[in-house]
């Protein structure tokens, strides 16, 4: 019988439990697929602890890689072998699963399994951030928040590439040098990004601000920016930041706040498939060189989410089932 990660209860690691699973014959519109490697996404985090509430039990993840090995009936487009991968279906934490097609991306032989597992969501979430919900071009100066960590080292390069100049932002010295070879223009630490983000800008403040860090850094960031600049909250690594002050924000400074999800952005098939494509092809072209992901076993997925939540991981961590 194959095996998955269940949530029977939120909590710490410890409530990720490895158990066996009946997976049934994929359904209408569903393929069976064998998981090569499964991404380790901070969202998982937030859903294992109920930051996120989730239906009680579950099967944590959203990101995977692997080999289509059944087609449901009428399934058109994929076939028996097939490698696919995928960033927004809830449950990826297994070694086989149903999947629906519609969400489904086919892997192009140059992006190997790991490789998809480790850009798929926060890839595409780079894709996004950058190009649609403030697309960012020469005249901007930003800020980046967790810019050695899995979207940070993938958004960092293209953020370049489009002609920004980046700041970005680590949490202690020693990550310094994985920003700086991302292609970040100038690394400051968190402690005083918002001294370093205006000296670097001579007193005016950086155009956007992406922050995935939340509480610790939310406020920082409005003050980070310059008068009818952005704010991008796309997460809270550090907790949730306390309620936006809408007053605060408005005046003088005359600021721009969102707060997006990927889930939101590839809603259609067509923004799916031109988000995946445009992954692949900054990848392939070489502007955005994926690290290798450090990887643990599924098995050992308590183990991953601490060294995550413990600050402690750099680039994209990937699940071997
Ligand atoms: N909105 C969306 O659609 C979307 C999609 C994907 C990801 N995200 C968000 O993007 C962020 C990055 O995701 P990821 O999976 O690539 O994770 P990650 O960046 O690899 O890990 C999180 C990083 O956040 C920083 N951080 C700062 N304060 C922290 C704290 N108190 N606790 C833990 N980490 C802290 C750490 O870097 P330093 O030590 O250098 O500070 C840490 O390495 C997350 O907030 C995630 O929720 C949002």
């Amino acid at each position: 019988m194959p095996h998955a990660i269940r949530v029977s209860k939120v909590g710490g690691p410890e409530v990720l439990e490895w158990t066996s699973v009946d997976v049934p014959p994929p359904g209408p519109g569903e393929v069976q697929l064998r998981h090569t490697a499964i991404g380790l996404n901070f969202i998982d985090v937030y859903h294992r602890t109920g930051l996120y509430p989730q239906p009680l039990p579950f099967t944590p993840g959203a990101e995977g890689a692997g080999v289509v090995t059944a087609l449901g009936p009428n399934v058109t487009g994929f076939t028996v072998g097939q490698r696919v991968a995928y960033a927004t279906i809830p449950g990826a934490y297994t070694e086989l699963r149903n999947a629906p097609v519609e969400k489904l991306i086919a892997l192009p032989p140059d992006i190997d399994d790991a490789t998809a597992a480790s850009v798929m969501l926060k890839g595409m979430t780079a894709e996004f951030l950058l190009n649609r919900c403030r697309p960012i071009g020469t005249n901007d100066t930003i800020l980046f928040h967790a810019a050695a960590g899995g979207v940070g080292q993938l958004a960092i390069p293209w953020a370049r590439h489009l002609g920004a100049t980046v700041i970005g932002v680590v949490g202690r010295e020693e990550k310094i040098a994985l920003a700086k070879a991302a292609g970040a223009h100038h690394v400051v630490l968190q402690a005083d990004f918002v001294a370093q983000a205006k000296a670097l800008t001579q007193g005016r403040g950086v155009d956007v601000v992406y922050d995935s860090v939340g509480k610790d850094t939310f406020l920082g960031s409005l003050d980070a920016l310059r008068s009818r600049g952005t704010l991008v909250s796309f997460g809270q690594s550090s907790g949730k930041a306390a309620p936006l002050d809408v007053n605060a924000i408005g005046g003088p400074r005359s600021l721009f706040v969102t707060r997006p999800s990927l889930f939101a952005y590839v809603s259609t098939r067509a923004e799916l498939e031109a988000s995946a494509t445009a992954l692949f092809d900054v990848i392939r072209r070489g502007v955005v060189k994926v690290p290798k992901p450090t990887t643990f076993p599924l098995r050992e997925v308590a183990a991953a989410h601490r060294a995550l939540e413990a600050r402690q991981t750099t680039g994209s961590v990937v699940l071997c089932p």
